[in-house]
Formats: C-alpha cells, sequence, structure tokens
C-alpha cells in the first residue's frame, strides 16, 4: 500500500499534475502547486460539482464569498475558542506531533501486532484456519485488540473533557506498552489553534487582526439574508461555494490528503426546524450517490455516523473513502441546527431571520451543510484511477483511467509521421474540436509511445492521420481503456468524444 501511494505522488509529479509549492527552495511543507494537468483535472472536478448542485437544482445558487472575513465572524463561529488540536513535543528528537494522532499510531503499533499473531497462525494451520474464531478466542490477539480499543476510547474522554494531563499520561503509558518507539521525554500537552493569522492596515497601531478563513461555510451565513431577499428563495434553498481554506495544520502528511492551503466546496441548506433530520437524510444519499455516478467503484465509499457531535451539530456523517492508506474521511454532512445563524444575530445584533409566507411567521433556519474537500476529490479520483495493467503479450503499461468527463484532455491528435502533409491534416483537426474540448498534439517519438504517455496522462482518445487519410478523411480512433482501435470519419469525431465525455 506504502509504494501504491508513493507511486501516485511520483506520478503525480511526473506527468505534470502536481508541484511540491516553491520546490526550487526546497519546498513547503503541506503545500502544493497544481501543473498543466492537474489545474486541468481539478477544474474538472470542481465543475462536475457545481452542476449537480448549482445548474441541476432551482433552489441552489452560487456565491463567491472573500476569503477575508471581519474578525467577529470567527468569534460567533467558535472558531478563535475551540477550533484547536492538542499538541506536544519530544524534547529529545525535537518533533512535533498531534496528540491525538500520536495515539492513533500507537494503537495502529497494536493492530499490527495482533495481524501478526493471526498470520503466523495462518501460516501453521493452513486452510483450516479460521481467522474470525482466532481473533476472537487466542489470548494475546485478544489483548492487543482490547488495549487498541480501550486506548482509543480513553483519549477520545480525555480530548472530550479537555484533560490534556491525561492524555500525556496516556502517550507515556503507551511508550511502555510499545517500547520499541524511542524516548519519553515529553513537553505538556497544549491546545494550538489551527486559524492563520495576518493583519489588515499599513501603520501598527491601527493594523487589525484578522484570519484566513479555515472554511468556506461562514461567508454562506452571513450573507444569507442578502442572498435570500436579492434572489426571492423560498424555504428549502441552498446557497453553494467553493474557495480556498486555510489551516495550520500540525501534522502535515498523507501528500495533498492534508494540505495547509486547500480548496473547499460546501452547499449551506437552510431548511424549516423541525424539517433538519429529513434533509440530512436526503443529502447523505444525493451525495453518496454523486460520488458514486464517477463509476470508481462503490465498495470504495461508506459512511461514518458520528457519535461525537461538534458543538454545533445535531447530527453528522462522513463519506469516506478508500485512499491508498485506508478508508479516510472525503466529504462531511452535518446537520448545523440554527447554531451559526443564531451566533451571528448575536454577535452583530443584525436579524437573520426568515419569513415564512406560509407559516405567517418569522424564524432563524436550520441549516444542513454537505462539505467535501476538491484536494481530497482530487486525491481519491487521481489514486483510484491510476493502475498498472498487464497486457496480453505480457507488457505491462502504466494507465490513469480518470472518468473521461474528468480528464484533462480529451483527445490527443497524432500525425503518424512529421511529413507527407499529416502534421497539417491533423492541426486542422485540433482547430476544428477545440473550440469544445481541451485537445493536444503530439508528434515526438514513435506512435506506440505516444499511445503510452497519453494513457498515462488520462487521456480517452488519441487520433492518428496517417496516409490513408489523405484519401478519404478517416483516422484512426485509439480508446485509452480497451487500447481498441477504430476508423472513423474526420466529421464524426466530434459526435464520439461528446457522447463519452459528457455527463
Ligand atoms: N464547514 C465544515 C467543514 O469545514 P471539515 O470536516 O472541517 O468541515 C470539510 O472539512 C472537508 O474539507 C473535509 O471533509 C475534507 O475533505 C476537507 N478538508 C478539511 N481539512 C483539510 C485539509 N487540511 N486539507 C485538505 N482538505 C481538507
Amino acid at each position: 500500500q506504502e509504494d501504491i501511494f508513493k507511486n501516485v505522488i511520483s506520478h503525480a509529479k511526473e506527468y505534470g499534475f502536481i508541484f511540491p509549492s516553491s520546490e526550487i527552495y526546497d519546498g513547503l511543507s503541506a503545500v502544493y502547486d497544481y501543473a498543466q494537468n492537474g489545474v486541468e483535472l481539478k477544474k474538472n472536478i470542481r465543475e462536475y460539482w457545481w452542476r449537480a448542485m448549482v445548474q441541476m437544482h432551482e433552489n441552489i445558487v452560487g456565491l463567491d464569498a472573500a476569503i477575508l472575513m471581519h474578525p467577529t465572524t470567527w468569534k460567533a463561529s467558535g472558531h478563535v475558542d475551540a477550533f484547536n488540536d492538542p499538541l506536544i513535543d519530544n524534547k529529545d528528537s525535537k518533533k512535533r506531533y498531534r496528540a491525538d494522532v500520536l495515539i492513533e499510531d500507537y494503537a495502529e503499533k497494536l493492530n499490527q501486532k495482533a495481524e501478526k499473531e493471526i498470520e503466523k497462525a495462518r501460516a501453521r494451520f493452513g486452510e483450516a484456519f479460521d481467522e474470525q474464531q482466532y481473533r476472537t478466542t487466542n489470548p494475546r490477539v485478544m489483548e492487543y485488540l482490547s488495549k487498541k480499543k480501550e486506548i482509543l476510547e480513553r483519549m477520545a474522554k480525555s480530548l472530550d473533557s479537555g484533560d490534556l494531563d491525561d492524555v500525556k499520561a496516556l502517550i507515556e503509558e503507551l511508550e511502555i506498552a510499545c517500547p520499541e518507539s524511542g524516548s519519553k521525554n515529553w513537553t505538556e500537552v497544549r491546545q494550538f489553534n489551527l486559524m492563520f493569522g495576518t493583519k489588515l492596515g499599513a501603520s501598527a497601531e491601527n493594523a487589525m487582526d484578522l484570519y484566513l478563513r479555515p472554511e468556506t461555510a461562514q461567508g454562506i451565513f452571513v450573507n444569507f439574508l442578502n442572498v435570500q431577499k436579492t434572489g426571492r428563495m423560498k424555504i428549502p434553498f441552498g446557497i453553494a461555494q467553493t474557495g480556498k481554506a486555510f489551516r495550520n495544520e500540525i501534522v502535515a502528511r498523507q501528500f495533498i490528503f492534508r494540505m495547509r492551503e486547500f480548496e473547499q466546496m460546501e452547499m449551506q441548506f437552510f431548511v424549516k426546524p423541525g424539517e433538519e433530520i429529513k434533509w440530512y437524510e436526503y443529502w447523505k444519499e444525493t451525495r453518496l450517490k454523486w460520488h458514486q455516478s464517477l463509476g470508481l467503484g462503490n465498495e470504495n465509499y461508506r459512511f461514518h455516523d458520528h457519535e461525537k457531535l461538534a458543538h454545533y451539530a445535531n447530527a453528522a456523517a462522513d463519506i469516506e473513502f478508500n485512499f491508498p492508506f485506508g478508508f479516510k474521511e472525503l466529504e462531511g454532512i452535518h446537520s448545523r441546527t440554527d447554531f451559526d445563524l443564531k451566533a451571528h444575530e448575536q454577535y452583530s445584533g443584525k436579524k437573520l431571520q426568515y419569513f415564512d409566507t406560509e407559516e405567517n411567521k418569522n424564524y432563524v433556519p436550520y441549516v444542513v451543510e454537505t462539505s467535501v474537500g476538491l484536494d481530497r476529490m482530487f486525491l481519491a479520483v487521481f489514486s483510484k484511477s491510476l493502475v498498472e495493467e498487464t497486457l496480453e503479450d505480457g507488457t505491462t503499461r502504466t494507465v490513469l483511467r480518470l472518468p473521461s468527463v474528468l480528464a484533462p484532455t480529451k483527445a490527443a491528435v497524432l500525425p503518424l509521421v512529421k511529413k507527407d502533409g499529416l502534421p497539417e491534416i491533423a492541426k486542422q483537426i485540433i482547430d476544428d474540436l477545440k473550440w469544445e474540448f481541451n485537445v493536444t498534439y503530439d508528434e515526438k517519438d514513435a506512435v506506440g509511445r505516444r499511445y503510452r504517455r497519453q494513457d498515462a496522462l488520462g487521456t480517452p482518445f488519441c487520433i492518428t492521420v496517417d496516409h490513408q487519410t489523405i484519401e478519404d478523411q478517416t483516422v484512426t480512433l485509439r480508446h485509452r481503456d480497451s487500447m481498441m482501435q477504430d476508423r472513423v470519419k474526420i466529421d464524426a469525431l466530434r459526435d464520439i468524444i461528446n457522447e463519452n465525455v459528457s455527463v
């Protein structure tokens, strides 16, 4: 699995999808740049989301609120006081950890010990081995697994109650249980606020402390009444937005899964109080279906219902995806009650109420939110599409089986040779198609190698111009996934591609 993930990262770099930020200065941790192909894939994911959420719903409209907001926004939302991660430093290694992640790593070590025992037993007993029974009867396996469960439960409890001394004690206890992991010289556990600060204003005494937004949602809440009134929106209705968010994450690993600067695609759905759970269920199902429509395999998604709820929520679930490092959160669906709008009313002194003409009364609507990370979607799509195939003749090829609708380039036009007027015909085909799709031209190397390069870039079609083209205006159309080749008329290309790359 680690190898698959490494492969994803190096493929993304080698084929111009993602570069580390400011690489010539050795990069900036957990910050990345989208390169020539990455920017297209990312844009296509964003548009695929926007079409499903805004274009396809008459009662959902878009918004593009500023990244910088009045600082009181973050007081009202709870981020100034509660958007923290617990942090601990190791005095010997000078390494900094998120305390809960460190504990989860230890728990994983116990899990690995249990798995090792199971593997040993499987080798010993052969076909007769019953893994389920072994897990629940072997004392050593049971001890590792119950210890794991116990420490995770203790951690959740201590973090919940804010008992950071207990979190530290747990880490020290775990070091004794897993002695191979190094030193015991830890600092206290501290709360660390994840918001990035900045300043507005030129002179030091007048400067105003601001934050870079840690979520796009608050831009929607503060504009709720503006949009509702000017758009004459009737409840239930939604406001959707995509845009950058910033978090000073302590644990910066796993490539673009957890970044310090990332993009969110969020939608706030305003409903009548009492109807929020119905809509929460609706959006859970609708969002899962949207993900599954990409065809990456339904088995790669699952719900994780939250037992422990954030201060603003009365129901919450994640849609998890099977990333190269296991099932992890891809999207969150939260029933946020009237917490945010009420808090903004209180801090701003302005009413944020809706007049319901049917009920003839004012109320603060409840909110159901869907929130997905664009970069995480990118990683999900990219990592699941990247496959190494063994062909019938025993050779292998690397192919990026992106859903065609998301592919950065829809077709590559390739003259078989660089002479006899073939490049000119190829360029004419590009001039015809480029109004509708991203198409690219390539004349370097043998045509077989050019096919493989387009496979690795995820291009669904290659169009090859050869000498027969001069005679009968036909070209070879090669399909990325099946590698099948058809002979088609140049005039038919647009319709064939269209049929394949549209939603
Ligand atoms: N408005 C709700 C909200 O922000 P969240 O669970 O903190 O909820 C929503 O974030 C989504 O944003 C996550 O499911 C994830 O896809 C993405 N996300 C959050 N933090 C991220 C990070 N540091 N890097 C990349 N994506 C992130």
